[in-house]
């Protein structure tokens, strides 16, 4: 089959997910990368992962000079499991365990605040969907690292909906959250995200937004299929 996707020339689409923390963007996006046979990658994974290198290796998460120079000499690279978990390796070494602690999220937020991070990431990122049949996971695919993404999609929730879920989530392994600190949390990073000068977070002018506070995991993950049906006239 020779017939070129959408607005890339690629034979398969590239499907970019973007939104704020806790909308249920690494879940859907898993499932539906999945359901269609797609790769998976999680660009908030290498924001992480850059986070975690920094404060290992003593660089301060505000120096953005020093933090771009990091992120260049990082060696990154997903791992698949048979099950389909991924997980990120640094210089061989599986790390996903240690990018996923609250710290290294808010380390994660204030080192993608420097255009020098974001820069360094970028050529990675491009490379990693260049073949398409890829579902981008983050939070500026659609405007910044493809605009010419085949399907975009801004999936979002009330931050009230995205500390219950939060909440829920963290009881379920056995830890006793408090609502109000989890909400003040995400709305803390919410802001840091949105507010950035670098790749805020925001919606692609051409992206479907997706409004998730009374949808179920299997609805959304439907409604995500459903769109990249009807974008490629399937
Ligand atoms: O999705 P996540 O929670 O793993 O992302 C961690 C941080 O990385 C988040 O605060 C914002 C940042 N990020 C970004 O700026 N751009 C992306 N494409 C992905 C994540």
């Amino acid at each position: 089959m020779s017939q070129t996707h959408g607005r890339g020339g690629r034979e398969q689409p590239v499907v970019a997910i973007d939104g704020p923390a806790g909308a249920g963007k690494s879940t859907a996006a898993r499932r539906l990368a999945e359901h269609l046979g797609f790769v998976l990658v999680d660009t908030g994974a290498l924001y992480r992962g850059v986070a975690l290198s920094a404060q290992e290796a003593g660089v301060d998460w505000d120096d953005g000079v020093a933090l771009g120079r990091l992120a260049e000499s990082l060696d990154f690279a997903f791992h698949i499991a048979e099950d389909g978990t991924p997980s990120l390796r640094i210089a061989g070494v599986d790390r996903e365990a240690d990018i996923r602690s609250p710290a290294i999220a808010r380390g994660a937020s204030d080192v993608s605040r420097h255009p020098e991070v974001r820069a360094a990431l970028l050529g990675l990122q491009r490379r990693l969907g260049a073949e398409g049949g890829v579902v981008l996971e983050g939070r500026d695919i659609g405007t910044v690292v493809f605009p010419d993404a085949d399907v975009k999609v801004f999936l979002t929730a009330s931050s009230q909906e995205r500390a219950r879920r939060r909440v829920n989530d963290l009881i379920s392994r056995g830890q006793h959250p408090v609502f109000a600190a989890i909400l003040e949390g995400i709305e803390a990073r919410d802001a840091q995200d949105m507010s950035r000068e670098a790749a805020p977070l925001k919606p692609a002018l051409d992206a479907i937004l997706l409004e998730t506070d009374h949808m179920s995991l299997d609805q959304v993950v439907e409604r995500l299929a459903e769109i990249v049906r009807n974008s490629s006239g399937a």
